[in-house]
């Protein structure tokens, strides 16, 4: 019997100096099946003594893997990035069962979990210092060095991908990681801990410390011994790290929400638009950051295109079956707060084409699903047009011309990702200079790969992961000057 099966109640605990370590409360979270809401897992309930041991070991792994040179640090990101691979199903199995994510989802997941190990491993030269020119009496020079112990906190959306996105640039910059995953995933990362000391990283180089956020991830950003935060997840939550970060002046870097504008302008070519516009709100049920959630559709054509995007939304397949396109909601509460949106937009006066309503089929009603839902004869300052619902649910909102697109874009807190559909190129450009986001994708929501850095504008965080630009956030600048 494996994991999540009939009976099968798998006991989850910390991963510290390359060991596995019991919770020092003694106490468990127990974790559900999204599909099925069956209880799969017993989490080791993290606490401050737990991430004082992990901080500890991470410490103390950190002087000789940050003296390494670098292409054999950079050697062993690409060596766990292969053994990734060779894991692929077992990766998956346990993300599909964990996350409630569909088959054909779960694999495609790990290998771009496995791009950050491989695109990370092959830059370790690249963060190097400079010369600086003071004449002949001096020698002045700049080295980019690592902060130490790395905190690294993630949600339950997308949980491998997320965790290493953050712990690969974290390593082949020199630092060291105690990374706390979600309470309801945590056992994908556990999987790469184990399997990344298998290919050579040092015990105490990468620690996993389980538990909920209040308690254990709370302690990782208190911890003295921590000296940079990266956090992917709520505003709230977010909001209180970095309360935490700025009194103890240590760098953060916020990956927070969304409330993503994807404009469809009606020159664009509507056989790719429609498909993109649903992809773009119900992948992964919808629990995306960059979700395109705020559905902006010139008017000349939104009767035309909401039709359409209404037949495609209404036959794409949610459920636990194999064949699925749309697998379950993550969370009880995060379910629980989806469906809260169908009440709050029916009491606000929108009109929902498909979906809407809570499944009343006894096969999806004992999972957390929840039907991809289109509201139309909203307005932009109605909740379901205004706040991250982290649902398979978009919310169109006509505009007239570019100028309208723009300012009803624009006004939202959030500015993490905007779409833009169009056949005019030089609109294109000038509709992207003007969106105030992070990323922006032009004719393909979400284009891009771990090579693109992502980040948020205004509520959607600060700080930059992926790319090369990600490298940077995780070393400091010394400037060292001598007198001749
Ligand atoms: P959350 O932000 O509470 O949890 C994310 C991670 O932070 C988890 O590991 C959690 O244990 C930890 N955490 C929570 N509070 C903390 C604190 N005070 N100090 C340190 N760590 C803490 O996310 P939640 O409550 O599960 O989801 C709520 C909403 O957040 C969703 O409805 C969605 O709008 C948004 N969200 C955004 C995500 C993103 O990718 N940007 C991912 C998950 C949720």
């Amino acid at each position: 019997m494996a994991y999540g099966e009939d009976g099968v109640v798998e006991t989850l605990v910390h991963f510290i100096g390359g060991t596995s370590v019991q919770p020092e409360s003694g106490d468990f979270l127990d974790k559900s099946d999204p599909r099925t809401g069956r209880v799969i897992s017993r989490v080791a309930r993290g606490t401050a003594k737990d991430v004082d041991a992990a901080a500890e070991a991470a410490f103390a792994a950190w002087a000789e893997w940050r003296d390494r040179r670098p292409i054999e640090r950079g050697r062993v990101l690409l060596d766990i990035a292969r053994a990734m691979r060779a894991k692929v199903a077992e990766l998956a199995e346990i993300e599909i069962r964990e996350a409630g994510k569909p088959n054909w989802q779960g694999p495609i997941e790990i290998e771009g979990a496995a791009q950050y190990f491989e695109f990370y491993g092959g830059l370790v030269n690249l963060p190097h210092g400079e010369i600086i020119d003071l004449g002949a009496n001096y020698h002045s020079y700049t080295r980019r060095e690592p902060f130490g112990v790395v905190g690294v906190i993630l949600p339950w959306n997308a949980p491998l991908n997320q965790a290493a996105r953050a712990i690969a640039p974290a390593l082949a910059a020199g630092n060291v990681v105690v990374a706390k995953p979600s309470e309801e995933t945590s056992g994908s990362l556990l999987l790469l801990a184990r399997i990344a000391v298998e290919c050579g990283l040092p015990p105490g180089v990468l620690n996993v410390v389980l538990g909920a956020g209040k308690e254990a991830g709370q302690a990782i950003v208190q911890h003295p011994r921590v000296r940079k935060v990266a956090f992917t997840g709520s505003v709230r939550a977010g909001r209180e790290i970095g309360q935490i970060a700025a009194e103890r002046i240590i760098p953060l870097t916020l990956e927070l929400g969304g409330k993503s504008p994807n404009i469809v302008f009606d020159d664009a070519d509507l056989g790719a638009a429609v498909p993109g516009a649903l992809r773009a709100f119900a992948l992964n049920a919808g629990q995306i950051c960059l979700a395109g959630t705020r559905l902006l559709v010139q008017e000349s054509i939104q009767d035309k295109f909401v039709e359409s995007l209404t037949k495609a939304v209404a036959a794409t397949k949610v459920g636990p079956e194999p064949d699925a396109i749309v697998g379950a909601i993550t969370t009880r509460a995060q379910y629980e707060r989806v469906l809260s949106y169908f009440e709050a937009a029916r009491a606000e006066g929108a009109r929902a084409t498909t979906g809407g309503e809570p499944y009343s089929d006894p096969a999806l009603k004992q999972g957390w699903f929840v039907p991809p839902t289109v509201y139309v004869d909203a307005t932009p300052d109605m909740r379901i047009a205004r706040e991250e619902v982290f649902g398979p649910v978009v919310t169109v909102l006509p505009f007239k011309d570019e100028e309208d697109a723009i300012r009803i874009a624009n006004d939202t807190d959030y500015g993490l990702a905007a779409g833009i559909w169009t056949r005019d190129l030089s609109r294109a450009h000038r509709v992207a200079a003007r969106l105030e986001a992070g990323q922006i994708y032009v004719n393909e929501y979400q284009a891009g790969g771990v090579e693109t850095p992502l980040g948020g504008y205004k509520n959607s965080g600060y700080g930059r992961e992926k790319g090369i630009e990600a490298l940077h956030h995780y070393s400091q600048l010394k400037c060292i000057t001598i007198k001749l």
